[in-house]
């Protein structure tokens, strides 16, 4: 990997407290970081060393604070070419822009007037990618003026957890799969991803994005794209994301007919959320993807705050046999993927019950990946980290794509269904749990 120096804007947020820097610290003790490395944290005002009271010496002296916003980028300037002048030639530049998306446009402006946005830059932009269509390609448009498409690495974090890959790997890396994988087998694919957590502090990004565009336009689509796309003819980002793009592009658009929205019973009342509030905190959306593989399938997608349970699961739900010899329950084959960093694996099968009997009951055959293999995967946003420095795309977003996504979700957004309330601790508005169970 060449040197790097790694601007981080957003650098005493939610996403970089709990995620970034700890991953930096662990790509560093695993190994995965640069040779050569140096680390500007950057905020409207210099963060504090405090985010990074917990390193090790040696690292902390890597570190920078310093201040920028899209009217002042002087410090910026300064600390950044300090830090090349340190790494020498040929080292690189990573602005990881973890800020709101209402900033998002001003910030990539600064780059370019800043003149940092050179050769040897690479953009990291987090998401949500804009917030419709319009803005999102008024942004892509933004970002082309400085930088070029292979400069850009849109995030999706949900495509970093091992699980969402392996949605890929039990599909194209096997015989036994792939063949089932169509509407003929198909009954139905549920993305499941409800939250026991609140806003944690979070209100006024939440109350500027609301979780269809925090979570379901994002992670629980770019997952259906996995789930959904034709086989790639490599693993090379390219011809990866042009399937994706293809499945996107056959998705029906979005309507008020096939979405919930609900909204959970003290939303109102928490600290930086308006009183009269109609923001959704829970989305289950049908979604349809009219091409000649899954003409017909629903693909069920639910998310939701102050859930009953926290789940992150994808599951292909099979059609039952045709005829059924066996006494016993009805259960369909379900292949499941748990999306967490230790990945779960299963398929749900009946088998004998033993002793004289021709009853059948539904188990599970399973793979704790990690325990299988003896060995341990990265945090989903540190594999995407060393995926920037490598400057392998397959698991971010292209530009192409996310407008399609939000195309898709027009019609949906112009006419949102009316906002359900739901008690905290439930399964989200009546109406939804029928979908799911
Ligand atoms: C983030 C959303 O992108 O993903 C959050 O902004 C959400 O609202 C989070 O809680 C879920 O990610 P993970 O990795 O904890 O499942």
């Amino acid at each position: 990997m060449e040197p790097f120096v790694i601007v981080l804007f957003g650098a005493t947020g939610d996403l970089a407290r709990r995620k970034l820097w700890p991953g930096m610290q662990h790509l560093f003790e695993a190994g995965l970081m640069p040779d050569e490395v140096r680390i500007v944290g950057a905020g409207r005002e210099a963060p504090d060393h405090d985010l990074v009271a917990d390193w090790p010496k040696e690292l902390h002296e890597l570190v920078t604070m310093t201040s920028a916003s899209a009217d002042h980028h002087e410090d910026l300037v300064k600390d950044v070419q300090a830090a090349h002048a340190q790494l020498g030639d040929g080292s690189r530049t990573m602005f990881y822009m973890s800020i709101p998306p209402s900033a998002m446009t001003d910030m990539v402006d600064m780059l370019g007037r800043s003149g940092l946005a050179d050769d040897r830059a690479r953009i990291v932009m987090e998401k949500p990618f804009g917030h419709d269509v319009d803005s999102a390609k008024a942004l892509n448009a933004k970002l082309h003026e400085h930088f070029a498409e292979d400069q850009i690495f849109r995030i999706d974090h949900f495509l970093g957890k091992e699980a969402a890959q392996d949605v890929l790997a039990l599909r194209f890396a096997n015989r036994l799969f792939e063949p089932l994988w169509n509407r003929h087998h198909v009954a139905q694919v549920r993305i499941d991803v409800p939250e026991e957590l609140g806003l944690e502090g979070r209100a006024s990004f939440y109350e500027e994005t609301g979780c269809f565009r925090d979570m379901v336009v994002t992670h629980l689509c770019q997952v259906l794209g996995f789930v959904a796309m034709e086989p790639p003819s490599s693993l090379d980002a390219g011809h990866l994301r042009d399937r994706k793009a293809e499945a996107f592009a056959a998705l029906r658009p979005f309507t008020a007919e096939d979405a919930i929205y609900g909204q959970f019973e003290g939303y109102r009342d928490e600290d930086g959320v308006a009183k009269d509030s109609t923001v959704e905190t829970f989305v289950a959306l049908r979604a349809w993807v009219d091409n000649e593989r899954w003409r017909g399938v629903p693909f069920y997608l639910r998310t939701g705050k102050a859930m009953a349970q926290a789940k992150r699961t994808v599951e292909v739900v099979l059609r039952e046999p045709e005829g059924d010899l066996y006494d016993g329950e009805h259960a369909p084959n379900i292949i499941s993927f748990e999306l967490l960093d230790d990945p779960q694996l299963a398929v749900q099968v009946r088998v004998k019950v033993p002793g004289p009997t021709s009853a059948v009951a539904p188990t599970a055959l399973s793979v704790d990946v990690d325990r299988a293999l003896r060995t341990e995967g990265l945090e989903a946003y540190e594999r995407l980290l060393h995926d920037v420095f490598r400057g392998d795309h397959l698991l971010f977003t292209r530009a192409d794509e996310v407008e399609t996504l939000w195309e898709r979700a027009a019609p949906l957004l112009a006419d949102p269904p009316a906002v359900k309330p739901y008690k905290k601790g439930s399964w989200g508005p009546e109406e939804a749990v029928a979908w799911f169970s």
